[in-house]
């Protein structure tokens, strides 16, 4: 037990040192996502999060730099139609500390984490984040999940801002291939999961709900960069009558035109990749990364609306003869135990999105593609407590709740930077209805 939960610390932390590498050494405090708090906060706040849940909340030890502890307990999700609003978080400060402080907490840190895991052990009979080593667990899917977050803020970046790995793998640009429709016929579906069936999940994913699930049609894969250029092309982001009424005083506000990793250079439509600006054609297979708002214009510019978080479960987990994929960890729509090359595009196997239909084997039951991987798909389902929701997580009760506020909306899945840790039927993500800039990706459903 030691040795595994060590090993998967020190796994996760690599994985994150070797994003940090992606930026240059000079930009620690480049913010490209003004509503998120520069690099340099990350750095912080991965250590004290393990720090504040493991050696302060749980073992009760001493801190060694409590001021770390708060300055980087938490980062912050303003409303973006109104950034003054926000949840409870520590003050941002007038100067952020210099790296070398920050990395020589970090390194106390995960010398002190390793030593803990014995200690976190003995308190299972007292403490339920103990059990089974539930809040290792939970520190690790917090650096995981914040490893997608660096992927998004770095994906903003300029090029001249970030240092290109030499091992990154080429970029899959074939076509892709446009699946149609498919009908998925009325029944039931169970979102999120029970308590003892999980190792660990978020306060969110609990407990497990039977919804009933009309009829509905489907894409069998997300819309593509080029499908949604016919949309752009057709004065789409002209047309008041395809937003919402807030959906398009945002849209006004920040003048947006076109996904934010679009470019139109010289007349020619460009895609701002991680690393290198390509034509948009050469991506046009890949699945469009857009906010919600101007997903649901796309859906109702086609007649058509987006899925509930209910039938992306129905379309994504659930079989024909009415069974279903329960919340066993890392169970994917086709299946347990099925090979890591039969996932779909998650856990940094590409380091970018793969041309729609590029997984074929990974397809639901009923033939729906792409479900999981290359981006978190929309939902049209506001984040919110499943039915007999409770924050279970001591000294942590805000980590869903605080976004209950009907701005947030659920989003199922995964994307290519998601870790495949990560990746089970019950976890939500969430996201507001007006942010652009995560790997975010939808399909439509036509009315049934
Ligand atoms: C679940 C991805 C929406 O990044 O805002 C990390 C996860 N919460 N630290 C986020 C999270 C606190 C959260 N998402
Ligand atoms: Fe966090």
């Amino acid at each position: 037990m030691v040795e595994m939960m060590a090993d998967r610390l020190t796994d996760a932390w690599a994985r994150t040192d070797r994003i940090f590498e992606m930026l240059a050494p000079d930009s620690w405090l480049a913010q490209p996502i003004a509503l998120r708090h520069p690099f340099i906060f990350y750095l912080g706040h991965l250590p004290a999060f393990a720090w504040n849940h493991v050696g302060r909340a749980l073992l009760e030890r001493p801190s060694f730099d409590a001021a770390f502890d708060d300055l980087f307990s938490r980062g912050i999700d303003p409303d973006v139609d109104d950034p003054s609003r926000c949840h409870d978080h520590p003050d941002v400060p007038n100067r952020w500390p210099a790296v070398e402080q920050v990395i020589a907490y970090r390194d106390r840190v995960r010398g002190s984490l390793l030593d803990a895991v014995d200690a976190v052990a003995a308190r299972a009979p007292t403490h339920l984040m103990a059990r089974d080593s539930r809040v290792f667990a939970m520190v690790i899917e917090h650096e995981l999940m914040h490893q997608e977050t660096l992927l998004y803020l770095l994906q903003r970046l300029p090029l001249e801002q970030k240092v290109r790995p030499t091992w990154l793998p080429g970029y899959a640009m074939a076509p892709g291939r446009p699946a149609g429709k498919i009908e998925i016929p009325a029944g039931p579906a169970t979102i999120g999961a029970r308590f003892d069936d999980l190792p660990f999940g978020w306060d969110n994913e609990f407990p497990a709900v039977q919804a009933a699930v009309p009829a509905f049609r489907i894409d069998g894969t997300p819309v593509t960069n080029g499908q949604y250029l016919a949309f752009v092309e057709d004065g789409g982001y002209r047309r008041a009558e395809l937003w919402g009424d807030e959906d398009w005083l945002w849209r006004g506000h920040e003048a947006m035109e076109h996904p934010v990793v679009w470019e139109l250079l010289d007349g020619r439509w460009r895609y701002r990749a991680m690393f290198d600006q390509l034509p948009l054609e050469s991506v046009a297979g890949w699945p469009v990364y857009v906010s919600l708002a101007e997903a649901r214009a796309f859906a109702r510019w086609r007649g058509e609306r987006l899925p509930t978080e209910a039938e992306f479960h129905r379309a994504a987990f659930c079989q024909p003869d009415g069974g279903q994929l329960a919340g066993a960890l890392h169970v994917l729509p086709w299946g347990e135990a099925t090979p890591a090359d039969r996932r779909g595009n998650v856990g940094f196997r590409h380091w970018a999105p793969t041309p729609v239909g590029s997984h074929p084997e990974a397809a639901s039951a009923w033939g729906v593609q792409d479900l999981i991987g290359d981006g978190w798909e929309w939902t049209s389902t506001v984040f919110t407590g499943l039915p007999g929701f409770t924050t279970y997580i001591p000294g942590y009760e805000g980590y869903s709740a605080d976004f209950f506020d009907g701005k947030h909306y659920v989003l199922k899945g995964g994307s290519w930077a998601t870790a495949d840790e990560l990746i089970r039927p019950s976890f939500r993500n969430w996201f507001q209805a007006h942010y652009p800039y995560a790997f975010t990706k939808f399909r439509c459903v036509s009315w049934p």
